[in-house]
């Protein structure tokens, strides 16, 4: 049964992470650590901030880390037992507690449409979100960027996209988007064009990696024939709910680092250096 509030968040993580080689080869991409923490962790952290009570990874083979590092380690526990080190766990710990975690394999890389449509089965007929965790996002001044996304939904009820300025040659590297500004920062969508180049570029709208989805997007996933690099894209299924005026472009409060880079992952590195490290 339908119903209107969002629960579960899907991260997309069966990719190889290349642009990281060979840091990558045995290691996924998302258990990375920023400062002392796996980038996915600070993913999870977003979505628990934001209400969500239920991750789904689409996972690939090789990444099982992922699942191990929201699960029991019983004999790490008791190795540290009684020790200061038990406080380093707490955080994690606290996500296991409030958050259900499952996994459903992606078994090709078929790109981030239909990694999204894998999780079907374990969404259903329900809005949902979904977090792609190289995108890092903080917001130091109020909720985090998925939270803010949420709350915009109780309002519009339809897919959201967060959006944010880049500059006009790094286009090609996104999903870019057009559209009314219908309040400040919010946009009602009519466009949408993944990896364009600048001549075909809308706008400098770059969406990043956070959505909200209707369910009806699974269909949309389903009927959407492969596009840029032969892969299934989000953001031509989305553009169909864009055509009917369901999707909405909103320039988030906060800062990304793209972790996918070398320089956003240094970046985004520093920043939580100076901002969450403790002694
Ligand atoms: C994906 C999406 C793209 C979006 C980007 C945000 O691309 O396809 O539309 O702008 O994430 O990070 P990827 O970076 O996976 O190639």
């Amino acid at each position: 049964m339908s119903q209107n509030r969002i629960s579960t968040c899907v991260f997309p993580v069966a990719g190889f992470g290349s642009r990281f080689l060979p840091a990558t080869k045995a290691v996924p991409k998302e258990m990375l650590p920023v400062v002392d923490k796996p980038l996915i962790q600070y993913g999870v952290e977003e979505a628990v901030a934001a209400g969500l009570t239920q991750c789904c990874f689409i996972n690939g083979r090789h990444k099982q880390a992922i699942e191990n590092h929201f699960d029991r380690n019983v004999e790490l526990e008791s190795s540290i037992q009684g020790s200061s080190k038990e406080l380093l766990l707490d955080g994690v710990n606290q996500l296991m507690e409030t958050c259900a975690f499952s996994s459903i394999r992606q078994l090709q890389a078929n790109g981030l449409g239909h990694a999204i449509g894998c999780s079907e089965p374990a969404v259903g007929d329900n809005p949902f979100a979904v977090i792609l965790p190289d995108d890092l996002c903080v917001n130091s001044h109020g909720p985090g960027v998925l939270a803010q996304m949420v709350e915009l939904y109780e309002k519009f009820q339809c897919s959201i996209v967060a959006i944010e300025e880049v500059p006009s040659n790094q286009v090609s590297k996104y999903g870019v988007v057009d559209g009314d500004e219908i309040e400040e920062g919010i946009f009602r969508l009519h466009n949408m064009v993944e990896k364009p180049t600048v001549d075909e570029a809308p706008s400098n709208l770059a969406i990043i990696g956070r959505y909200i989805l209707s369910p009806d997007i699974y269909q949309l996933i389903g009927d959407t024939k492969p596009g840029k690099s032969g892969e299934v894209q989000i953001t031509d299924a989305l553009m169909e709910q864009a055509r009917e005026g369901r999707v909405i472009g909103y320039q988030f409060k906060g800062k990304r680092f793209d972790c996918g880079s070398v320089r956003g992952y240094v970046a985004a590195t520093n920043y939580c250096f100076e901002q969450f490290y403790e002694d």
